[in-house]
């Protein structure tokens, strides 16, 4: 352990740049340049605490460490992880009493009680602990739904206390007493959330800039990303916005903060207007975002009239995300091309 007198504490310009740009074309998180001051105190204790004595040798520490453990540290110390359980009640209402209660209808009627949701950048887990709160609020305890959110951030140590689940007065202070009683078990002036609560969630790590491990999350029905995308420079907030578009099954809806907006970023969601706020969403019947190819034929096919006439699979980034249903419809669309085909052959013999 080093003094902070022994390190060199200013950071150069020129240092400042380099990592600035290693972190940002890892994660996507941006320093402009008047946050360096920002940068350079958040990286100084872990210098000291490693006896490095200049940002360059810290630098290299983490880059060339293979383990990825001095990288994951890093991304400890650079990520903003402010949150709260029942974080701007209007838009949650807006999920609760509007959003939510539409989709499960039509899953109801569509005989599909099932939904996915996804809390990107989830912190220490009061988002997607409040928002399975809300589930249990609509459906009630013994709903026989499968249920699954998917949780996860960036950083190892919010994953860790989210895991934990017990939580000071400060983490509820936007929450109303009604869902304190009901849904934590108080003790020393720590609240614990309760198990049927934390049955519905599951955390993992993920970092949202890494495109091959954000195509793997498929036939989600909500995404949350709220305050997470504001510390992303524009070109990796396009990147990933067409993640969750790809991500989301068609109907689906995005919510993101309250300061946010997809202004400049993706025109591939609709913005709806509910009473209590206004939603992103992928209407039905949406293709994948822009920027991505339409779709990718598996057959095609020209009838003796000189038609073309092709089955199409979704393009290669959301193949994974291909439900064992759309490639049903695919391979009926196929058989129903060879049954027209079979007729006009024998029409024409
Ligand atoms: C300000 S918190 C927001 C928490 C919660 N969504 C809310 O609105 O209360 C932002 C979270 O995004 C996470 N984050 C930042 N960059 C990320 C990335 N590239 N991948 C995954 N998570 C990231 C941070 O670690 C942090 O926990």
């Amino acid at each position: 352990m080093l003094d902070k007198d022994e390190i060199s504490s200013e950071l150069s310009l020129d240092d400042f740049i380099v990592i600035r740009d290693f972190i940002h074309e890892k994660c996507g998180i941006f320093f402009a340049e008047n946050k360096k001051y920002l940068l350079e105190n958040r990286l100084i204790k872990r210098m000291s605490t490693l006896g490095l004595k200049s940002f360059r040798d810290y630098f290299y520490q983490v880059k060339y460490d293979t383990s990825l453990k001095e990288f994951n540290m890093l991304m400890n110390l650079v990520t903003t992880n402010e949150t709260s359980f029942y974080r701007n009640p209007p838009q949650l209402q807006c999920f609760q009493e509007e959003v939510l209660p539409q989709i499960l209808e039509s899953k109801r009627r569509a005989g599909k009680k099932r939904l996915r949701i996804w809390s990107a950048g989830c912190s220490t887990g009061e988002e997607p602990y409040t928002i399975s709160m809300i589930i249990l609020d609509v459906l009630g305890e013994n709903h026989g739904w499968n249920i699954e959110i998917v949780a996860n951030d960036i950083s190892e140590n919010v994953l860790q206390a989210a895991r934990k689940a017990q939580y000071t007065e400060m983490a509820l202070r936007t929450t109303p007493s009604t869902i304190i009683k009901k849904y934590f078990k108080e003790e020393n002036h720590k609240y614990a959330v309760l198990d049927s609560v934390k049955r519905q969630v599951n955390f993992s790590h993920l970092n949202l800039a890494d495109r091959r491990r954000m195509a793997l999350m498929n036939e989600v029905d909500f995404v949350f990303c709220r305050n997470v995308m504001i510390y992303f420079s524009d070109d990796i907030k396009r990147q990933i916005v067409r993640g969750f578009y790809n991500s989301l099954l068609p109907g689906g809806y995005m919510f993101i903060g309250h300061a946010e907006s997809l202004h400049g970023i993706s025109k591939a969601f609709k913005l709806e207007y509910f009473r209590n706020g206004l939603v992103y969403h992928k209407e039905v019947g949406a293709a994948l975002a822009d920027n991505e190819p339409a779709s990718m034929p598996v057959a095609c096919a020209t009838t003796p009239a000189g038609v073309t006439v092709a089955a199409t699979a979704p393009a290669a980034a959301s193949t994974v995300s291909r439900s064992a249903e759309t490639h049903a419809a695919t391979m009926e669309k196929l058989k129903k091309i060879q049954e027209l085909l079979a007729g006009s052959r024998k029409r024409n013999s």
